[in-house]
């Protein structure tokens, strides 16, 4: 939720910041803008909308210099409106302001502000943070923004990364940081500031992620790091490992279709990682010894959105291959309902950004409670990755589009391979039992790419569907979260109601929905509840609902039945949920694409929700 970035160096400002703020637009489309030292003057450009609307006004009304911030806003206090988009000001226009998060002490600080005769022209929380330094500078002219912000650290509540941009001080950025993410990045010529290191590679090569309560400065060529206490910090600057490719679109028209399609080369190297000699699961970067890991009587696992989809596949995997009791929350749940958390209760934070705030919230309650944490991150230099005991990479490369799909099958996978591992810790399945199961696994990009042929099969269904209003998922056991994450897919990006169901819960009050009017989605490939799925889909079919069957290929009892029909190659049914989503990820994209939503950038949502 909103992205931030800030530059030094010699470069023209104007497109490192918009090619920076387009790589960052997946956390927020609302608004855009930046601010830049032009000349010695601090002059702001911004724009509703998209970052095509603020390029434009570039055009008409350009700005030149060397050292600027710039924000794309997700708004949370203060409607969409050019007024409400970042940077703010103070009263003067001398000192520029970008913000992540929330200040949540802003309307005391506003009426305060106003009552000391501070002009306000926003709605926005962010408005306080350059009056305040305003403020304090007035009181002794002597002073520069690193001798206020101490004191502002004390004043505002809430989450927030700030960057901050003064006339007076035209060679350094300024910034603070607490909760939301943000990072330094370099190389030999040029410093940044960004939310995420995708906005600035291939140019960066280091980076470091700030810590909460650490602020500081950047110039062009070094980083001024401070805690709270305002002592100095030696920070560990890494190297950036991102392959610049994963941010191209290619031949592709949108990222989303990129990514579904990158899902078997995902797969290929995924298993070429993880699947080691005589059925031994390599999770190298996975810290936890055995002796801890031998010990876990219970998993709790905490997660949001698609992340939560692919928990619940996690439960069932850990349940039925390591038989550890294993519970799946919401953790915009888990964080307020006093979880019973401890002693041998290993607690899993599944996020394909790492920055989910309330799963975040979620491994640092943990923390308290003394459970190790263990998370399932796609972004290594993430706030999630850093603050759980030990994570394990999910290797999707980064995910630009809005809708999570190859990090969604990534993180099952990946749930599936940890199980495996403890099974193996355990003693529950030897090294035979485990490479019949690889053999298997082996096949899975084979057996995607074979789906991925059917795309046009799938597109012409989501034409004909295309003024429908309402869809009903159904799916059981291995594939009940893929009914929900097939909805939820449908809902973000094509704005059409659908509302994933397990099958046997059907009849407990959804069926009573059913008309020739909603249609339902059975995900039903061959396994150990098909009969159930077959029962549902003549439930449906005597209420005269349509059908859209996803089934194994040759399935001729439900070929017969389904309105329409796709099929996936025959596999085992813990690995069905990997395969049945990716013609539920498809025939989304392609229903946006019929309805003329854009599925890459779906409103009113933002990839990275780093807001409560
Ligand atoms: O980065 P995370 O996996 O923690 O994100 C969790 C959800 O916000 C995310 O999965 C969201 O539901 C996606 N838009 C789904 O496509």
């Amino acid at each position: 939720m909103c992205g931030i970035i800030g530059y030094i160096g010699n470069k023209s400002i104007n497109s490192i910041l918009i090619v920076g703020l387009i790589r960052l637009e997946y956390r927020g489309y609302d608004s855009a803008g930046i601010a830049v030292i032009d000349q010695g003057d601090l002059e702001i450009r911004k724009e509703k909308g998209k970052i095509k609307n603020l390029e434009d006004l570039l055009k008409n009304s350009p700005v030149e210099g060397n050292i600027g911030i710039g924000h794309t806003r997700w708004a949370t206090h203060g409607e969409p409106t050019k007024l409400n988009a970042h940077p703010h000001i103070d009263c003067f226009q001398k000192i520029a302001v970008c913000h992540n998060g929330i200040i949540e002490n802003h309307i005391n600080l506003k009426n305060e502000l106003i009552q000391k005769g501070h002009l306000f022209r926003s709605e926005t929380d962010t408005e306080v943070i350059p009056h305040l330094i305003e403020e304090e500078l007035l009181k002794d002219p002597n002073q520069t923004i690193k001798d206020v912000i101490p004191g502002l650290i004390q004043k505002i509540e809430g989450k927030y990364a700030i960057v901050i941009l003064s006339e007076q001080e035209p060679d350094k950025i300024y910034f603070i940081k607490n909760g939301s993410p943000l990072l330094y990045a370099r190389n030999n010529e040029e410093g940044y500031l960004t939310s995420d290191i995708v906005a600035v590679i291939p140019q960066a090569k280091e980076y470091y992620a700030f810590r909460d309560y650490e602020w500081g400065w950047i110039t062009q060529y070094e980083l001024h790091l401070f805690n709270k206490d305002a002592q100095k910090i030696i920070p560990e600057i890494k190297e950036i490992k991102i392959d610049p490719i994963h941010l191209e679109k290619g031949n592709y028209e949108h990222y989303m279709l990129k990514e579904i399609y990158e899902q078997p080369d995902i797969f290929r190297k995924i298993l070429n990682n993880r699947l080691g000699e005589k059925g031994k699961i390599k999770l190298n970067e996975m810290k936890l010894p055995n002796t801890i890991l031998g010990r876990i009587s219970r998993i709790l696992i905490t997660s949001a959105g698609t992340s939560w989809h692919a928990g619940i596949v996690g439960k069932l995997y850990l349940e039925h291959f390591a038989r550890i009791v294993t519970e799946v929350d919401l953790s915009s749940e888990f964080r307020y309902r006093n979880p019973i958390a401890e002693g041998d209760t290993l607690v899993i934070a599944i996020s394909q950004s790492g920055e989910t705030a309330d799963t975040l919230a979620g491994v640092l309650e943990a923390k308290t409670r003394f459970c190790k944490v263990l998370s399932f991150v796609n972004r290594l230099e993430s706030t999630i990755a850093r603050e759980s005991d030990s994570y394990i990479d999910l290797m999707a490369g980064p995910e630009i589009g809005v809708a999570s799909t190859k990090a969604y099958t990534s993180e099952l996978i990946h749930l599936l391979f940890f199980s495996l591992y403890l099974s193996g810790i355990k003693w529950i399945t030897n090294k035979e039992d485990r490479e019949v199961l690889f053999s298997e696994i082996r096949k899975l990009p084979t057996m995607m790419e074979a789906i991925l042929e059917k795309s046009k099969q799938i597109q012409e269904i989501a034409k004909i569907f295309k003024k429908t209003k309402d869809f009903i998922f159904l799916g059981r056991y291995f594939n009940h979260p893929t009914a929900l994450e097939g909805a939820l897919k449908l809902k973000e990006i094509a704005y059409v109601h659908a509302s994933g169901y397990a099958g046997g819960e059907f009849k407990h009050g959804p069926i009573a929905l059913i008309d020739e009017n909603i249609p339902t989605i059975c995900i039903a490939p061959k396994s150990s509840v098909y009969d159930k799925m077959l029962s549902n889909i003549q439930e449906v079919k005597a209420r005269k609902g349509k059908i859209i069957a996803i089934i194994t290929e040759g399935d001729k009892n439900i070929s017969q039945i389904a309105d329409y029909f796709i099929e996936i190659p025959e596999v085992s049914e813990y690995l069905s949920p990997i395969l049945s989503i990716i013609p539920l990820q498809l025939f989304a994209y392609y229903s946006a694409l019929e309805r003329n939503c854009e599925p890459d950038k779906p409103r009113n949502l933002a990839k990275s929700v780093t807001v409560e």
